[in-house]
């Protein structure tokens, strides 16, 4: 298994937040995890990348109690995409996504053929190549969500966690980023609200309602018409979609 997590509870003072949650990520997989606004999926990212601290419950991720691992130790094998990333300095797109190497690289090697090349494929991947020198400042806002991807493939991670990537994307690439992201060789856990975008890319999918896991299984087997109406309190109709195991939701309007 590639993440396994047990019974992890975090809360703010006597608000319990993520509740008794656990879960297994296979390497390779891709994961979504949905779930209704507050449902607790960016906390849960952020225990699961180590990026907070459970007040019980355990993470391992390759094997590794990632409360015994190093930050950097972590860093080189678990990338972060946040929700609404944000970058201060003004700094070029390149130098944003060259970030992504920080963790690889040690005080007495320099900037490396390595670095370079996992640099130019991150922005080929999130078709940024083009802007490369263009100021972070000027980007628009699908753009910037790209470079914050790339950076985190420059990080050339073995577990990736993103916090709803596709925000502020275009539907091209919104489907381009999901499609990389399953077809890369790597495991990756998806917050997502797109519920179809979901359907299509995950391998299985992860429903999250007050802090607590309330299904988890393939998309067909948990995006059913009584799941959408008690957890996301919306009407709709189930098809199966063009591809076997994809389902297809229509929402309706009263
Ligand atoms: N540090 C904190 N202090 C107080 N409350 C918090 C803190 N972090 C999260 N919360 C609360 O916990 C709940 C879950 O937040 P979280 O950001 O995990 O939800 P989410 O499922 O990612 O929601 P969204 O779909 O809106 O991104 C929210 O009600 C939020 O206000
Ligand atoms: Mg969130």
């Amino acid at each position: 298994m590639s993440v396994i997590a047990q019974n992890l509870i975090w809360g703010v003072r006597r608000r319990t937040i993520v509740n008794d949650v656990s879960l297994t990520v296979a390497e390779g997989e891709t994961l979504g995890l949905i779930g209704p606004n507050g449902s607790g999926k960016s906390s849960l990212l952020r225990l699961l990348a180590g990026l907070k601290s459970p007040g019980s419950g355990r993470v391992e991720i390759l094997g590794q109690d990632i409360a015994r691992v190093s930050r950097r130790a972590l860093a080189r094998q678990v990338a972060f995409v946040q929700q609404n990333a944000t970058t201060d300095t003004n700094m070029s797109v390149r130098d944003v996504v060259r970030l992504g190497r920080t963790p690889h690289r040690s005080p007495l090697t320099g900037w490396t053929m390595a670095d370079e090349a996992a640099v130019s494929t991150a922005l080929e991947q999130v078709d940024m190549a083009g802007l490369r020198g263009q100021a972070w400042q000027t980007l628009s806002g699908g753009e910037r969500q790209r470079v914050h991807i790339a950076r985190a493939l420059a990080q050339s991670p073995r577990v990736m966690f993103l916090d709803e990537p596709t925000n502020h994307l275009d539907i091209h690439h919104q489907i381009e980023i999901l499609r990389m992201v399953r077809r890369l060789d790597l495991t990756s856990i998806v917050a997502l609200h797109d519920l179809n975008l979901a359907a299509m890319f995950c391998d299985r999918i992860v429903v999250l309602q007050g802090g607590r896991v309330v299904a988890c299984g393939v998309p067909a087997e948990v995006l059913t018409r009584s799941l959408l109406r008690d957890v996301f309190r919306v009407e709709a109709e189930v098809t199966p979609g063009p591809y076997p195991g994809q389902p297809h939701i229509r929402f309706m309007a009263a």
